[in-house]
């Protein structure tokens, strides 16, 4: 591209404090080695990102650039990065954060800090494991390419919601055809869990969440019942139990809460039962728990990025999609234009959204 080896200039979301996004003008420098710079053509908003504006990671001090789920294509590539070339498709998967911006580099926290002008930015990437640290490993681990013709307003999701909630269902808990399911949170991540658990071939599966308007498209999704535990006098885990009998074979918990986690492991069945974690407490957080919940022999588990290898599954979920193997687009509610980055998360926090993306 025209732009390779220069510096360039880009919009991004930067959040000053805790809340708030301004759109404003950075400068970018060409990719160091190992890095790749990246033009990003579309992002969804995650809750995580939400959470990030809120304040609840103590890491990622601010100023800092949300965003965690971009599509776009590789612009240019530093030195010695031979797995990435311009003009590829790719999606930006967990955990490489910084997709509030439209051009990129990938990103070792260090250089990339060197790479942006406005080197007060800060990067939720230096929450994220030693291992990416390394240039090469991240070039190798955050950036899948994916096939051509996928639409990047549409398979973004990818990046992290879908196959996070999907892969929950599919390669961490495993479940098995004929089984039983209940999933806490019917956000898009929750949403993801119920298309996975149908496509493992589950025959029931139970949608919990305290906000009706979520169950129409809970049901369309794959979703048997759905229930509200503001509509019971008992503990939810109570409900579940007397609906399946001894409990659901595999629960998920999607919302983020200390209690609806606890609720979730008690809600599976004693002696087979898989819970999957995958709502994010504030960083630091404790919960305790009446260990005979795991003594009489639930497993509780947590997942990331729904347990899917980056560059060698992501792709692959994309091709399925391109198969119509499942549609993700039922997730996406809203498609705004990035200017309109706030009003994104106005419609999340008001719980008026599944997935908004926005369009660079
Ligand atoms: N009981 C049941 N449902 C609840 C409760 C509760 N106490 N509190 C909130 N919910 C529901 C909301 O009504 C919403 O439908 O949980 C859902 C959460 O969905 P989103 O806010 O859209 O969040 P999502 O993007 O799906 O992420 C869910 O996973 O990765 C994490 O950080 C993410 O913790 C978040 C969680
Ligand atoms: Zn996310």
């Amino acid at each position: 591209m025209a732009t390779a080896g220069k510096v360039i200039r880009c919009r991004a979301a930067v959040a000053w404090a805790p809340g708030k996004l301004s759109v404003e003008e950075v400068e970018v420098a060409p990719p160091k080695a190992g890095e790749v710079r990246i033009k990003l053509v579309a992002t969804g908003i995650c809750r995580t990102d939400e959470h990030l504006l809120q304040g609840c990671f103590p890491n990622a001090e601010f100023p800092v650039i949300p965003g965690h789920e971009g599509a776009g294509i590789v612009e240019s590539v530093g030195e010695g990065v031979t797995s990435m070339k311009p003009v590829w498709r790719i999606l930006l998967c967990l955990p490489l954060h910084l997709h509030g911006i439209d051009f990129m580099t990938n990103l070792t926290p260090p250089s990339a800090l060197h790479s942006i002008k406005y080197k007060y930015l800060r990067l939720l990437h230096s929450i994220s494991e030693p291992q990416h640290l390394l240039p090469d490993k991240t070039t190798q681990y955050t950036v899948a390419k994916i096939d051509a013709a996928a639409p990047l307003d549409k398979v973004c999701l990818f990046g992290c919601g879908f196959s996070t909630g999907y892969g929950a269902a599919i390669n961490t808990a495993k479940v098995k055809p004929g089984s039983t399911c209940a999933v806490f949170g019917l956000g898009g991540i929750g949403l993801s869990v119920v298309m996975g658990c149908k496509a493992a071939g589950a025959s029931r599966i139970i949608g919990v969440d305290i906000n009706k308007d979520k169950f129409a498209k809970a049901k369309e999704l794959g979703a048997t019942d759905c229930i509200n535990p503001r509509d019971f006098q008992k503990p939810i885990q109570e409900v579940l139990t007397e609906m399946t009998g001894q409990g659901v074979d595999y629960s998920f918990e999607a919302i983020g809460h200390k209690d609806t986690m606890i609720a979730a492991l008690a809600s599976c069945n004693m002696s087979t039962g898989v819970c999957v974690m995958i709502g994010e407490l504030d960083s630091g957080s404790e919960i305790s728990i009446d260990p005979t919940l795991l003594l009489t022999g639930r497993t509780w588990k947590g997942t990331v990025l729904g347990g899917w290898k980056t560059r060698e599954c992501i792709p692959k979920l994309v091709s399925s999609y391109l198969e119509k193997k499942f549609n993700s687009d039922l997730l996406i509610t809203h498609t705004l234009p990035f200017a309109k980055v706030n009003e994104g998360f106005e419609l999340l926090r008001a719980g008026k959204s599944i997935r908004t993306v926005l369009l660079f």
